[in-house]
């Protein structure tokens, strides 16, 4: 595409907003007074099946499972995709339609979401317990928040294919240690905007030069972050460290925090006001707010949003600014750049989408 058909999709996009919601009204939101059994046996009335875009690189019918479980009379379809690619269908499904493809959105692309609220897309809602996310974490006026965070950065390791001898790294620097050579697998950073973030923060502490002396370390580059976690438990492959990646919750992968500047971020959500069934999503976005999720990803040392489910530790913590992202995705000239960077000495990415190579 034509860099400059870019704005001009942007603006018919925009023209396409009916006049009445392209004005955010200031009238506040109330906070929700319903608790989810309560929510539920509204959105029992609606028919059809919730739509969610999920933000991610790994299939998984988890989070439709462990909704499901509870709310057996809501149909919800969470579909898996990279949010970069979630954030184009639905422009392209608004500007040919003048309404969403799906009900809900939660995704990695932070800067997509003041863009919608701005051209009317979005419906607020102020989940129950919405006083226990930091300010900093959310729309004051409740057109979208971050959610629960993700973080990359930390190191993974197959205890078992360590060379020997070796010494777990600390910093990003030990990965150019000799004994690291053939061992690293790292997700493309011209592919993931958190990973291109987690390479930029890097590459502004060491230099260009870090960067191209870890390409000569012979890293195995993969499509996705769930994938060098899978392949570092393969007995078969040399790869035996990433950065890039999360545990597979085998024993032998083990994570342990650098001390060293990483990046974390909280994953946006909201409600399309294009939602036929506002209901169940207000449902959906009350469940992942709610207790129960939330508490799961106190798991791996990360944190729900909520203040109550560790989001001040994220703040607390060392080399991490769990804000930073959001100043980044916003600046897509640099984004672009620095992908561009990655490119030109890496290359583009190989191979199927992560989601359909399934390794
Ligand atoms: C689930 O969502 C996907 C992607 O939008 C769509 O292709 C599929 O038809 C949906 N399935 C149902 C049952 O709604």
């Amino acid at each position: 595409m034509r860099l400059s058909t870019v704005p001009a999709i942007l603006a018919s996009v925009l023209a396409l907003a009916s006049p009445a919601l392209s004005t955010p009204s200031n009238r506040a939101t109330d906070i929700e007074r319903r608790d989810l059994r309560q929510i539920y046996a509204a959105a029992r009335k609606e028919s059809g099946v919730l739509q969610v875009a999920w933000g991610g690189d790994e299939q998984s019918d988890s989070v439709a499972a462990a909704f499901e479980s509870l709310f057996p009379e809501v149909k919800v379809n969470v579909t898996v995709d990279l949010s970069k690619y979630w954030d184009m269908k639905t422009d392209r499904a608004f500007l040919e339609t003048g309404s969403d493809c799906v009900d809900a959105a939660f995704l990695q692309t932070m800067h997509d979401y003041p863009r919608w609220k701005s051209e009317g897309r979005l419906m607020p809602y102020k989940f129950r317990e919405w006083e226990d996310v930091d300010p900093r974490l959310k729309d004051e006026e409740g057109y979208y928040l971050g959610a629960f965070f993700y973080n990359f950065g930390p190191i993974i390791y197959n205890e078992n294919k360590l060379p020997a001898g070796a010494e777990i790294p600390k910093t990003y620097q030990d990965f150019l240690k000799p004994e690291w050579k053939n061992k690293l697998v790292l997700t493309y950073p011209n592919d993931d905007d958190a990973i291109a973030f987690l390479f930029s923060i890097i590459i502004e502490k060491y230099g260009w030069k870090w960067f191209s002396a870890l390409i000569s370390q012979n890293v195995h580059w993969v499509r996705g972050t769930a994938t060098p976690g899978k392949i570092l438990s393969q007995p078969s492959s040399q790869a035996a460290i990433s950065f890039t990646t999360f545990p597979t919750g085998e024993s032998n992968i083990k994570l342990v925090l650098p001390e060293d500047n990483y990046m974390c971020w909280p994953q946006r959500g909201a409600i399309f006001s294009s939602t036929k069934m506002p209901e169940s999503a207000r449902l959906f976005l009350s469940w992942v707010m709610g207790d129960d999720y939330q508490r799961n990803w106190q798991r791996n040392g990360l944190a729900g949003t909520r203040n109550g489910f560790g989001a001040q530790e994220m703040f607390q913590k060392e080399f991490v600014d769990p804000l930073a992202f959001e100043k980044f995705m916003v600046d897509r000239t640099k984004v672009e750049w620095y992908k561009l960077q990655f490119e030109s000495q890496i290359g583009t990415a190989q191979g199927l989408s992560p989601l359909v190579d399934g390794i």
